[in-house]
């Protein structure tokens, strides 16, 4: 795991910041496995190797204190907390709600194996990265020009952060699902 100061200076802000004033959440309020989650949550969005679930009321109610004035961007009556769900490697992309949002608190309770880096990188504007309908340019991280990775770093888990989804990225190869959590926009 690296340490928080691996990721200091004004070139990582662009991709990710941590926000080490939010709180390290109990045990007793998360999930830790996929069954717990998808035997106890509704699932809001499945592309099959990426999935969202709504996260019980007890955790969104124990959150929202700590949020309000985090991100001006979720509006607090329009805040929720979903499990994301990760079982395979993503390919290069930008997020679907990265059309009106730019960055968004997550939260890692897995990481999906040793040593899985989140990777930006310096893309054609005019590629379709983002994973909703009709076409998609599919590109694999491991297999792309490695020259063009903008920047890379390991998140640790139980740390609060803005990640910058609107510029192209992607993890590296996950050898277990990687479980966190995530703010959202009810619209979204
Ligand atoms: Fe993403």
């Amino acid at each position: 795991m690296v340490e928080l100061s691996d990721v200091g200076g004004w070139h990582a802000h662009r991709f990710i910041e941590y926000h080490l004033d939010l709180p390290q959440i109990p045990d007793n309020l998360l999930f830790t496995t996929v069954d717990e989650i998808r035997n106890n949550c509704e699932v809001i969005y499945d592309a099959y190797m990426y999935k969202t679930y709504k996260a019980p009321q007890e955790l969104s109610d124990y959150l929202a204190p700590y949020m309000t004035d985090v991100l001006k961007l979720y509006l607090a009556d329009n805040m929720q907390v979903r499990y994301q769900v990760m079982t395979e490697q993503l390919p290069i992309h930008k997020d679907y709600d990265s059309k009106g949002v730019h960055k968004v608190l997550n939260y890692h309770i897995t990481t999906g194996g040793d040593n899985v880096y989140t990777r930006w990188w310096d893309m054609p504007e005019d590629a379709n990265l983002i994973f909703a309908h009709g076409a998609f340019d599919y590109h694999m991280g491991d297999h792309y020009d490695q020259s063009k990775k903008l920047y890379e770093t390991i998140i640790p888990t139980n740390k609060w952060h803005k990640l910058t989804v609107n510029i192209p990225h992607d993890i590296g190869y996950i050898t277990s699902p990687r479980i966190g959590l995530r703010l959202w926009n009810t619209w979204l």
